[in-house]
């Protein structure tokens, strides 16, 4: 399976996720390719430190994802790539070559709204390729109890994209990477943040 992280804006949580991601399938024996298409790179050095069995590709040319990730896909169980904020070649080369694409996306509507911009994106991608890739809208940094208003639900069935189990917004998420570690590595004070990452990897990877 090939896995993308993109939205229209940065700061979303894709990285965070995207690794979140990676650790999970090498704790389900899967093996990994990790590729790191944002020229922020932000992912590539938290991959480095979680000293995990994932192999880390740099790329963030849109010709170099296109070429390399038909190659790369038979070295591994699974590739999940983390994107760079916006909607450049890049993005676009990732929905042409990703399986499922993900969408973090902050609680309010205007987030949503910024979303919708990367399900237009999407739809072209679906287009040219016969319903690939399937896109999921992650809800992240939610407020309340884990879950979108229903305002907000219906605005993200107006997209016709599925939703996820939602993410809130917690210290351990925010901790995670400066620790080097992903949530379900970090003890007893991290419990919540483990138990909706993991309810999150099991909807990103079901079936
Ligand atoms: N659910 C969350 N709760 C708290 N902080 C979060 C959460 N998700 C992401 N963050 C923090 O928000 C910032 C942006 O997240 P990041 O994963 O880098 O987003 P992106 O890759 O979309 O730019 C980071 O500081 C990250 O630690
Ligand atoms: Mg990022």
């Amino acid at each position: 399976m090939i896995y993308g992280l993109t939205n229209s804006k940065g700061g979303v949580g894709k990285t965070t996720i995207a690794v979140h991601l990676a650790a999970w399938l090498v704790k389900k024996k899967r093996s990994v390719i990790f590729i790191d298409a944002d020229p922020q790179s932000s992912a590539s050095q938290w991959i480095k430190e979680l000293a995990l069995p994932i192999q880390l590709e740099q790329i963030d040319s849109p010709e170099e994802i296109i070429h390399r990730l038909a190659k790369l896909a038979g070295d591994a169980n699974d590739i999940v790539i983390d994107g760079p904020a916006g909607l450049s070649a890049t993005t676009r080369a990732i929905m042409l070559r990703a399986d499922r694409v993900f969408f973090p996306c902050g609680p309010s509507i205007l987030d949503l709204r910024a979303a919708s911009k990367a399900v237009q994106l999407l739809r072209e991608a679906q287009k040219t390729r016969k319903g690939k890739p399937e896109g999921l809208l992650i809800p992240n940094k939610l407020q309340k109890r884990g879950r979108l208003s229903r305002e907000m639900m219906n605005a993200a069935k107006k997209l016709g994209v599925d939703v996820t189990a939602g993410v809130c917004l917690r210290q351990s998420f925010a901790d995670s990477a400066g620790q080097a570690k992903v949530v379900w590595q970090m003890g007893a004070g991290a419990l919540l943040a483990s138990l909706e990452m993991q309810q999150l990897m099991k909807d990103m990877t079901r079936g």
